[in-house]
């Protein structure tokens, strides 16, 4: 989320420096058909009018039947990020491949401006930019999810789905169980990883010296008409690119130095990483987003509260009906969460952790990492991702599907 967003700034320059928005080399169509496993492509819309692209992998390598599994799951990912995240551990280890192994019929998002989803019936992304982007996650968890949701449960034709979100990926469901209700009920459960709705606790220091300034960053974003991470105009900026292109390309010598940069900002685990994932990280490249997005959670960061966004107490008045923001209800939050976080996580740290899972009314596991160092994108490309999660995520699935 919030602590990796910086890395994926990096990141995001450096893929997109050496593939520009062309379709890249390697992308979730290519990489997970190379392994065996089928998938599609579905276009969503929502209420005000974004057009999703879904991903879909219907069933596992060895499925004789060739017939979408019986169990459908939905994967959201976090902020930066994008449904390739989850591709990167491969066979064996990432999600997609080892739910649709164990008879899941798996989903993944693709929230509004992610660059798979930077399209809209009638606002173009690059025109019409102080209103196509003027959306947070909350936007992302009252109308992307739940089309999404009911997209799903109508080409399956069920009632209920499970739901996996990593980082921003769960903050968008909370904030749906709240501000949505009726979508609790079609929930089997949910699992949310590094879950991210109390940040008054976070340690990154970086994060922490930025976020109180939030009105003044977003004002300063507006004036200068920056409303998207990253801003086009910086991704085809010809210096940044070739430098990019020079240290980072795959046969460079500097490769290394690269992707430790990278990686050390993302704060991940030495030893936690594989070399050979760090070649589809940067390839397949991060997701984008919105500038609200970080400056909604520099404000969780800032008030310790989870609060609608602050837009200043004119706007707020008109919205909320009060200056101030309001709280999400928790109360209407019904459906089965289950939590997982890692210790070393400086982003969405224990203790921040341990105040959501008071607020949850249906909280069903709680679970620590065993693994002294787990950080935060360790759940999305950790090595160990079968030991330490994958067991226990299969094991509660099993538990609340149809
Ligand atoms: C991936 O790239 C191929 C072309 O190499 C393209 O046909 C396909 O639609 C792309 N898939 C996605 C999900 O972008
Ligand atoms: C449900 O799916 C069918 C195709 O399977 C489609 O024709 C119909 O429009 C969908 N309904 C909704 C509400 O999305
Ligand atoms: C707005 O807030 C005031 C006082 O807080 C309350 O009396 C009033 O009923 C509210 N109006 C609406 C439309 O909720």
């Amino acid at each position: 989320m919030l602590g990796s967003c910086a890395a994926l700034v990096v990141v995001s320059v450096i893929s997109y420096g050496t593939h520009g928005f062309e379709t890249p080399k390697q992308n979730f169509t290519n990489v997970v058909e190379s392994f065996g496993y089928p998938t599609e492509v579905h276009e969503v819309e929502t209420e005000d009018g974004y057009l999703l692209n879904v991903f879909r992998v219907p069933y596992g390598q060895k499925s004789e039947a060739k017939q979408p599994n019986e169990y459908p799951v939905i994967i959201n990912h976090g902020l930066m990020g994008s449904a390739e995240n989850f591709i990167i551990g491969g066979p064996k280890k990432a999600l997609p491949y080892v739910l649709a192994d164990h008879g899941y019929d798996v989903w993944l998002c693709n929230a509004r401006g992610t660059h798979h989803s930077r399209k809209h019936r009638t606002l173009d992304p690059d025109k019409d930019m102080a209103k196509f982007w003027r959306f947070s996650w909350h936007e992302i968890g009252v109308y992307d999810l739940p089309a999404v949701i009911d997209y799903v449960l109508n080409i399956t034709q069920k009632s209920k789905v499970n739901f996996i979100g990593h980082s921003q990926g769960t903050t968008t469901f909370f904030v749906m169980g709240a501000e949505r209700p009726e979508y609790n009920d079609k929930i089997g459960v949910m699992v949310g990883m590094a879950p991210s709705a109390f940040l008054g606790h976070l340690k990154d220091p970086s994060i922490r010296f930025f976020a109180p300034n939030y009105r003044y960053l977003q004002s300063l974003a507006e004036s200068l008409q920056v409303y998207e991470l990253i801003p086009k105009f910086l991704l085809s900026n010809e210096a940044l690119r070739s430098i990019s292109k020079i240290l980072c390309e795959e046969d460079a010598p500097t490769r290394n130095i690269c992707s430790n940069v990278l990686l050390a900002m993302a704060g991940y685990t030495p030893g936690q990483i594989d070399p050979d994932t760090i070649t589809l990280i940067v390839s397949t490249g991060p997701g984008g987003a919105s500038v609200y997005q970080a400056l909604h959670y520099a404000q969780l960061v800032t008030t310790g509260r989870f609060i609608k966004y602050d837009w200043g107490s004119k706007e707020n008045l008109k919205r909320y009906n009060s200056t101030k923001p309001p709280e999400y209800n928790f109360n209407n939050i019904k459906s089965p969460v289950a939590l997982m976080y890692g210790e070393s996580d400086i982003v969405v740290t224990k203790e921040d952790v341990e105040i959501l899972a008071t607020h949850l009314p249906n909280l069903v596991d709680f679970y620590k990492v065993p693994y002294e160092s787990w950080s935060h994108m360790d759940f999305v490309w950790a090595k160990d991702l079968d030991k330490y999660v994958n067991k226990r995520l299969l094991r509660i699935l099993k538990k609340f599907r149809e």
